[in-house]
């Protein structure tokens, strides 16, 4: 449990700027965390291992899932499911993997195509494919400096969770109130809602091209019952 933060240990798969923001975010908030690659000795991660300080350490996939007590897929969308492979079921086992990756496909040109939706999802995809997983989706409805800070967007906004295991999310939400600064986090029940946050994202690309910043979130209003 995240109780007060620091001193929990975190494998963040992924190098890109996703996985070093949620990376340094945490080793700054005092936790340990190790960078999961493809390789071992991926210049991304150990660069990232040697600035970030002593709670900061580089490995595979596998070696960071191994570490972490928590999960987060920072990968490629398209290739989630092969570093989860490389990552093992063993490694795995039990664990919390919050899904931050969206299922894009740049094969068509900019702006890119989910490579399936209305009836399937990444998180469905991984959940599916490691049922011993704890999978929650979150995140992937924000640019990668909002997802570490939810109060750099000022006013009132809101972050979605999903997943199929009702403690791994509520686990998940503190971490995403205590860490990330979240205040207003909506569950939208069970992963299948994977579907409806990853198909936000042609939205997401639109609004960013349009406004010229990706500094902006859904405000979710609700009419007061009367
Ligand atoms: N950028 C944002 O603001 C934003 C916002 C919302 C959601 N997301 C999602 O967050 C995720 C990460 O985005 P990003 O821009 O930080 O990084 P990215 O470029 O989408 O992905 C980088 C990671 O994917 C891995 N990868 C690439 N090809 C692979 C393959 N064939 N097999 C296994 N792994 C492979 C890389 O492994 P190596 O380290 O070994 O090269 C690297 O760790 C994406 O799914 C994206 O859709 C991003």
């Amino acid at each position: 449990m995240i109780e007060g933060g620091g001193d929990m240990k975190f494998g963040v798969l992924g190098t890109g700027m996703v996985g070093r923001a949620i990376a340094s975010k945490l080793v700054s908030r005092g936790h340990h965390v190790m960078m999961g690659a493809r390789a071992r000795g991926n210049i991304p991660a150990t660069e990232w291992a040697a600035a970030a300080g002593n709670n900061a350490r580089a490995g595979s996939f596998s070696e960071a899932a191994s570490f972490g007590d928590i999960l987060f897929n920072c990968v490629h969308g398209a290739h989630t499911l092969e570093a989860l492979e490389a990552a093992g079921h063993d490694a795995l086992r039990g664990k919390i993997l919050i899904d931050i990756a969206n299922p894009m496909d740049y094969s068509q040109g900019d702006p890119p195509l989910l490579l399936y939706c209305n009836d399937d999802s990444l998180g469905e995809r991984i959940q599916r494919a490691f049922p011993e997983v704890r999978v929650v989706k979150t995140l992937n409805t924000v640019g990668f400096p909002s997802m570490v800070d939810g109060t750099r967007i000022p006013g009132e906004h809101d972050m979605f969770v999903c997943g199929n295991d009702v403690a791994a999310k509520a686990e998940v939400s503190l971490l995403l109130r205590e860490e990330f600064r979240w205040s207003n986090v909506i569950d939208l029940g069970n992963i299948s809602s994977a579907r409806a946050t990853e198909m936000l994202m042609p939205l997401f690309l639109r609004l960013w091209k349009t406004l010229g910043t990706f500094d902006f979130n859904i405000q979710v209003v609700v009419k007061p019952k009367a």
